[in-house]
């Protein structure tokens, strides 16, 4: 039995926690599978039931900013450095990957890596459930691994029914794609490793001389031992292909395909209009950030059709402000035209 938890049932969420079952709990970028992080049994059981390789270390989830700082090995310029981001963004959706010392999580959490990403998340009663259980949680998303990740409870649902004791309901996911992560394990020469809702400018906005640098994803996937291992694996996939086209080619992409194939289409209004009958349609608004929180709910409305032979879904230009969303299009895509 899977409980649909509430805030008034934060202790009962906690003490399943504590006696090392599993909880998803909501955040304002995707829903994560909770687990106390310290608990290695606890921590093999997040993986088994996603599907996760091994080798893909997890989030630590942390109830309050400063708790970082019980975990990062102390070093002046780099503890300055969290300081600052954590005031200009925490509780928010930026992951820190910093030093630790051997030990410090079991090494399921880390995957074996001397550091560690932890993360504030701005949601009220995930911080309350954090706080209640008193020990960080991991929180990878709360999806079959290699499926879009979760932005409602009822996605959870879908996945893990019946495989985990409850999950903590809330309204759908703010932002709906993962949290940016960064590496600070050197502060001189800071790198993004996973692109999200805060960007490079957003970072630089908020502490000038920051040296910051996004890993290209050739250089993640190709590099003997990756950076962040979890970038390589294919990611966010329904059943279907998936192919992402440019705003002045897709209405055209649909027409001269619509006849031989079931075609899936996710864009804005006045695109499908243009497109005329004989697709399944998934409306969003002509924006990134609508575009990026209705992308997985888009990926899995089409992946429960059997009606689909292959989704398209429109993908905005190479500029600063849609880099989340397209890494996690093109992650999920087969084929790009643009
Ligand atoms: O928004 C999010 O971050 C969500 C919510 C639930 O908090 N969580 C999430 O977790 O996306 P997950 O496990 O799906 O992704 C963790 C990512 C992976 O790409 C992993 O490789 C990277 O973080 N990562 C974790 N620890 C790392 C480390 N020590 N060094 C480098 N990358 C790390
Ligand atoms: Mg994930």
């Amino acid at each position: 039995m899977t409980e649909l938890l509430t805030a008034e049932t934060i202790d009962q969420a906690a003490n399943c926690l504590q006696n090392g079952e599993l909880i998803a709990f909501p955040t304002e970028t995707v829903f994560g599978l909770g687990a106390v992080a310290e608990n290695e049994a606890a921590v093999a059981k997040v993986f088994q039931v996603k599907g996760r390789p091994s080798d893909n270390p997890l989030i630590v989830h942390i109830g309050q900013a400063e708790d970082i700082f019980n975990y990062a090995i102390p070093n002046k310029e780099g503890d300055a450095l969290i300081k600052k981001l954590s005031d200009a963004f925490w509780p928010g959706p930026l992951t820190m990957v910093v030093p630790i010392a051997e030990g410090t999580f079991p090494k399921n959490v880390t995957g074996g890596l001397n550091s560690v990403g932890i993360r504030f998340p701005d949601n009220e009663d995930t911080q309350a459930l954090i706080r209640a259980v008193g020990k960080p949680l991991v929180g990878p998303s709360a999806n079959l691994s290699g499926k879009p990740s979760p932005t409602t409870v009822d996605h959870v649902y879908h996945d893990f029914s019946g495989k985990i004791a409850g999950i903590l309901a809330s309204q759908p996911s703010r932002i709906g794609v993962e949290s940016t992560v960064l590496d600070l394990t050197n502060p001189n020469q800071v790198q993004i490793l996973r692109p999200g809702y805060i960007t490079e400018e957003m970072l630089r906005t908020a502490i000038p001389d920051l040296n910051v640098s996004t890993v290209s994803l050739t250089d993640l996937e190709s590099a003997d031992r990756p950076k962040s291992p979890g970038m390589k694996y294919r990611h966010y996939s329904p059943r279907q292909e998936v192919i992402a086209v440019a705003p002045n080619q897709i209405t055209d992409y649909v027409l001269a395909h619509k006849e031989n194939k079931r075609l899936g289409v996710m864009a804005p209004k006045s695109y499908l209009q243009a497109m005329g009958s004989g697709i399944i349609s998934y409306v969003i608004k002509d924006s990134v950030e609508d575009a990026m929180h209705n992308l997985y709910a888009g990926l899995r409305y089409f992946d429960d059709q059997e009606a689909i032979d292959e989704i398209v879904v429109i993908i905005y230009p190479d500029i600063e402000d849609n880099k989340a969303y397209r890494n996690r299009l093109t992650k999920a895509a087969s084929q790009v035209v643009e």
